[in-house]
């Protein structure tokens, strides 16, 4: 179905695999509104995770002005309820060139590669809206889970160590995310499942870059950060969890069959 070759490095970073108790939850019909609502509120989030660690720490104000402007109308979208799923695939594009922060630490690489990320992400948040179309399910927003707050509880609050947390944060949930995929696409319908195989090849690299930017950043060793991080990531996913999502842990339906 896939080239595996692009699964393993994804495997090796992940230290556990997502349990086969969740693929069944996810597989079961009366899931499938959650399973995609879920991933379009998570690819917008990519997109502003990304989005915000830019304007953060890289860009000038200008460039500042223009990324939130890019992103507003899928914001509208998802918490005001406001526009469609035709027009907002129209709006996928910014028009600035990014410019660094004339203090700023970090390199244009960071941005040119976080500006290629956001629009890939928006790119795959539109994909997700027509599938949703496709199959006859209207947006409504869903809480999110544990997942992601569970690992951004334990970024440090001083800097540069905040900015390499949060990226190593963001290297896990875009990797978890395509192993996701992966276990997902054989078990749904060849549409969906051709879908999810198109994800996963565009969002491999993703882990990747986080991770690249964070090892630049930091100027030090983060092995033990990363295998710290690692381990939460692992817990989040293997430890129960009565809320079923995308990103959810073994579902508590498991825990007591
Ligand atoms: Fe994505
Ligand atoms: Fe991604």
């Amino acid at each position: 179905m896939f080239d595996s070759s692009l699964l393993a490095p994804i495997h090796a970073f992940l230290q556990a695999e997502t349990p086969n108790e969740w693929v069944h939850e996810a597989q079961r019909p009366e899931n499938l509104r959650v399973v995609l609502t879920d991933h379009l509120i998570c690819e917008l989030k990519a997109a502003q995770s990304a989005m915000f660690l830019i304007r953060r720490y890289a860009v000038d104000e200008d460039s500042a002005q223009a990324l939130l402007q890019w992103l507003k109308p899928y914001e509208d979208f998802i918490y005001r309820q406001k526009g469609d799923w035709q027009s907002l695939s129209q709006t996928n594009r910014l028009k600035k060139t990014m410019l660094p922060r004339s203090d700023s630490p970090y390199s244009q690489e960071l941005i040119d590669k976080m500006v290629l990320l956001i629009k890939e992400e928006l790119h795959h948040f539109s994909q997700v809206l027509q599938i949703m179309q496709e199959y006859g399910i209207a947006y409504e927003n869903v809480n999110s889970s544990r997942y992601a707050k569970g690992l951004l509880r334990h970024v440090r609050t001083y800097e540069p160590q905040a900015l390499v947390d949060k990226l190593i944060c963001g290297a896990y949930i875009e990797a978890r995310s395509c192993e996701r995929f992966a276990v997902l696409a054989p078990h749904v319908d060849e549409h969906l499942g051709q879908f999810y195989v198109s994800l996963l090849r565009s969002e491999a690299r993703h882990f990747e870059d986080y991770l690249k930017l964070a090892r630049q950043i930091a100027n030090e060793d983060i092995s033990e950060r990363i295998a710290f991080f690692g381990q939460a990531e692992a817990r989040l996913i293997t430890d129960p969890d009565d809320d079923f999502k995308f990103h959810s842990g073994l579902p508590v339906s498991a825990v007591h069959a």
